[in-house]
């Protein structure tokens, strides 16, 4: 009798198991007209990742006007701007929609950041810290290019 329900709890447990673990690698999307995969995310969602990218975006203008200064304390602030400390704030309802192709692409232009903002307080030429920003422009382009929010 206990062996029965504890065989039954266990199968209950890897279901659930496995639709967490479904869902934390394919997260909530569809297809999309343009191919693109859509992640689906509640209006606030959706609000939130945007506000974000406005922030990524302000960063990486401030590293680039401040290259352009030769100011490389005010570029490696303003690349810190883009790093892993705005994805904290990230709600973690969000996380579980987003396809784990797209955390880790996400994550990995935030570690970008940080590194940028790290390195240019060590000597770094501008012409490296641009080379280093049009890898990281390259991951905006790819997840631009896989994902949209509907
Ligand atoms: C891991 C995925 C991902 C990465 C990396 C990424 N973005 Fe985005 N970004 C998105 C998605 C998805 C959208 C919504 C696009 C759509 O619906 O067409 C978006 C939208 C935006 C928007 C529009 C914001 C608004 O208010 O409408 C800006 C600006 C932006 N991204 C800037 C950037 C910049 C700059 C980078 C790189 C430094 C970047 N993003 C990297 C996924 C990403």
């Amino acid at each position: 009798m206990y062996k029965k329900l504890f065989f039954a709890s266990l199968v209950l447990w890897l279901i659930t198991l496995g639709f967490f673990a479904k869902s934390f690698i394919q997260g909530n999307t569809a297809k999309s007209t343009d191919n693109r995969l859509a992640v689906q995310l509640s209006p606030a969602e959706k609000d939130e990742v945007l506000k974000e990218m406005r922030t990524v975006l302000k960063a990486l203008n401030g590293t680039l006007t401040a290259l352009g200064e030769n100011n490389f304390k005010e570029a490696s602030i303003a690349a810190s701007g883009a790093g892993g400390k705005i994805a904290v704030d990230i709600n973690p309802v969000i996380m579980t929609k987003l396809p784990l192709e797209f955390k880790k692409l996400g994550m990995s232009m935030h570690d970008d950041f940080d590194k940028l903002s790290g390195d240019l307080n060590q000597n770094m030429s501008s012409a490296d810290a641009i080379k280093r920003l049009g890898q990281i422009t390259n991951k905006c382009i790819s997840c631009h290019a896989a994902y949209r929010l509907p």
